[in-house]
């Protein structure tokens, strides 16, 4: 299947509070049902998108992956959402953006290496270059003025007067990683890993077989430890939502 100059951009959120900050910005919104999806479809800031919920864990994020690309001839996708911060220095408020994808419960070893995608000799998955530096850009922006986006009152309430833009490594399983045990089991195994959520690195292996262009933002909810559940959803109303709005309006408007 060949897209068209005028494909829509896919633009998945794992939350529906991050879908609901999208959606009253879409243009000539229309919508279409698929596999238990409602599929937005419009324009943001002029470009084709559609827009979409991808549902929680590898499975629901490689489907979602699927039918953007084979049913809405999606030409490039970004995933946003929530992650827990691993390693030291990523905390509540920072926003990740991924260089690299890998899933962390990948395991048919001693048959194929740790971590390794069996039969495609890789456990890595690159993010494209130009969406990743395109959103970084954009992320430190939204970080720069989050006091005009969220608030003062917000900002300190949740601490985020030093929150720092990270880009590498992003882990993911089908696993809410929510005990410090886990996190530093995790953190040991994979001392690059930046952060752990369970959709990105299924959208990354879906995006390569299609060799469609990709990227995954994440704003960090919590520490991946024994308080990782608490004001998560608080935060993502407050906080995740209103960055990943403001980050993705703010990088379709300077993008051509
Ligand atoms: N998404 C947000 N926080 C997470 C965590 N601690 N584990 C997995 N996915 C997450």
């Amino acid at each position: 299947m060949v897209a068209s100059a005028r494909a829509p951009l896919a633009i998945v959120s794992a939350m529906h509070q991050e879908l609901r900050a999208l959606l009253p910005s879409l243009q000539h919104a229309r919508s279409v049902e698929c596999a238990g999806r409602r599929f937005h479809l419009g324009e943001l800031h002029g470009h084709p998108v559609v827009l979409v919920l991808s549902g929680i864990g590898k499975v629901a994020a490689a489907t979602t992956a699927t039918l953007l690309i084979h049913a809405f001839e999606a030409r490039a996708l970004v995933f946003t959402g929530v992650a827990g911060g691993l390693r030291e220095g990523v905390n509540v408020g920072d926003v990740v953006v991924a260089r690299q994808l890998l899933q962390h419960d990948m395991d048919a070893s001693p048959l194929f290496p740790r971590f390794e995608v069996p039969l495609s000799g890789r456990s890595h998955f690159d993010a494209d270059t130009g969406l990743a530096d395109a959103l970084a850009a954009a992320a430190q922006r939204c970080l720069d003025g989050s006091e005009a986006l969220l608030g003062a009152a917000t900002v300190h309430g949740f601490r985020l007067e030093q929150a720092r833009l990270h880009g590498g490594l992003i882990v993911s399983g089908d696993r809410f990683v929510s005990s410090a045990t886990q996190s530093g089991e995790l953190h040991a195994l994979l001392p690059d890993a930046l952060a752990v959520e369970m959709e990105g690195a299924a959208v990354a292996q879906v995006c390569a077989e299609f060799g469609k262009p990709f990227a995954v933002l994440r704003c960090i909810s919590d520490r991946a430890d024994d308080t990782a559940h608490v004001d998560f959803t608080r935060f993502i109303e407050v906080v995740a939502s209103a960055y990943t709005a403001a980050i993705v309006n703010d990088w379709l408007q300077r993008t051509a």
